[in-house]
């Protein structure tokens, strides 16, 4: 059996609170259209419950992240390029998903919505580039 190390368990949370940063997402948008036929009322109550446990995991991530960098020091040009553009995705990510949040017109809800999961989805991308 393999040893249960510090490594172990700060990459379990990284990688815990990107399953419900990135993964939330996804079964938010994927409840949508059940949610709307229940009630106009309740997406807004779901995304409002969702938001309860996504903040503090986006927190987790990037207090975790930090612990990440620390952790795996520098290791060339090319992973601080990898991390730079990493940064970015996540910045983007909170960001559109701030905005998602209160913009008022449908339409811009919807560019920030997908904007917030393409963003999620290519950190958690390049989360992996970083691990390799
Ligand atoms: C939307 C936010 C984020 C997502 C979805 C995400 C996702 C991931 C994933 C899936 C991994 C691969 C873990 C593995 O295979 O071992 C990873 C690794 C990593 N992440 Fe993140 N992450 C996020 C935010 C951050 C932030 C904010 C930072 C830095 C401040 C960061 C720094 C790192 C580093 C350095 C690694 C490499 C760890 C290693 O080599 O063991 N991440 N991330």
């Amino acid at each position: 059996m393999r040893p249960v190390t510090v490594e172990t368990l700060r990459l379990f949370l990284h990688i815990l609170a990107a399953t419900i940063w990135v993964g939330g997402q996804i079964t938010l948008a994927a409840l949508i259209p059940a949610l709307r036929a229940a009630g106009t009322d309740v997406p807004m109550a779901a995304a409002n419950a969702f938001n309860r446990v996504a903040w503090p995991a986006f927190g987790i991530l990037v207090l975790t992240g930090i612990w990440n960098v620390e952790a795996e020091g520098d290791k060339g040009v090319a992973y601080q390029h990898t991390l730079l553009l990493k940064y970015t995705l996540v910045v983007s990510s909170g960001f559109t998903a701030f905005m998602h949040a209160r913009v008022a017109s449908r339409k811009a809800m919807g560019v920030f919505g997908a904007l917030t999961g393409l963003t999620a989805l290519a950190a958690l991308f390049v989360g992996i580039m970083l691990a390799e």
